[in-house]
């Protein structure tokens, strides 16, 4: 089984971050030793250099090797993109763990909220999910929209596009950001999955703090009839989330 911890929005800042959060969430993070960790953007609150220092001194605290990061639209505040790369990797990158692959894009515009994938990328993407492992992609803005979020304008300006790539592509999973709700659609056998924010003070309604546990099992690895839908190259996915005081949630279970 492979776990995946997926958490967003941080948001460090002087006014926004909230160190006890941070503490209990990284204990419980390091507490499940995940074998691959995803941040979907907004580590800072402005994109200055010091918030950035700030965060890659909390994240590399998280005890795993495998962390797959993508900028969110405040981080590219102020130049901040600049800094990402300087002190995690490439805005764009595939990752290949096992039998897994990550697709991590940079959906944010220098200065702007709103997300933008751009057709410029999708030609590699395609090609990156073009085996026949798990597929996950990883990115900042919305792909489709969610309730709680306001008038829309979440999503990616190309999020069609987007999206259609991706289920022609048969990605399993999408890892989303940005508006602090968490949530999931199961959309042609593709999760689409929101996380909430981490550790910042930014929650929106009466959502809390929190991060997703992302737990999958190939049908190989099980031998359950359950997980045996499409030969034996299905996964059976679960998808918790966890609070500051470690509880957990089991959102939703399913076989792809
Ligand atoms: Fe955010
Ligand atoms: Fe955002």
């Amino acid at each position: 089984m492979i776990q995946i911890v997926h958490l967003s929005d941080i948001h460090f800042s002087e006014a926004y971050f909230v160190p006890e959060i941070a503490e209990s969430m990284l204990q419980s993070i390091n507490d499940l030793n995940p074998d691959i960790v995803v941040i979907t953007g907004d580590l800072t609150e402005n994109g200055f250099s010091a918030e950035y220092n700030g965060v890659k001194r909390f994240i590399d605290r998280i005890e795993c090797k495998e962390k797959v990061l993508v900028p969110g639209n405040h981080d590219s505040k102020n130049a901040g993109y600049l800094h990402f790369e300087d002190l995690f990797e490439n805005r764009f990158q595939t990752r290949n763990f096992g039998n897994m692959t990550i697709v991590g894009a940079d959906s944010s515009q220098p200065d702007l909220d709103e997300g933008h994938l751009g057709r410029e990328n999708y030609g590699w993407i395609k090609e990156a999910f073009s085996g026949e492992k798990f597929k996950v992609f990883a990115l900042h803005h919305h792909l489709v929209p969610i309730p709680l979020a306001g008038r829309e304008n979440t999503v990616l300006v190309d999020a069609g596009d987007v999206l259609d790539l991706l289920n022609k592509c048969r990605v399993n999973l999408v890892l989303c950001g940005h508006c602090h709700i968490p949530h999931v659609w199961n959309l042609n056998d593709m999760l689409v999955v929101n996380a909430g924010t981490f550790c910042s003070s930014k929650t929106r309604g009466k959502t809390t703090q929190c991060y997703n546990l992302i737990q999958a099992e190939n049908s190989k690895e099980t031998g359950k009839k359950e997980a045996e839908k499409i030969g034996n190259s299905s996964w059976k996915i679960r998808v918790s989330r966890v609070f500051p005081q470690g509880q957990t949630e089991l959102v939703t279970e399913t076989v792809m």
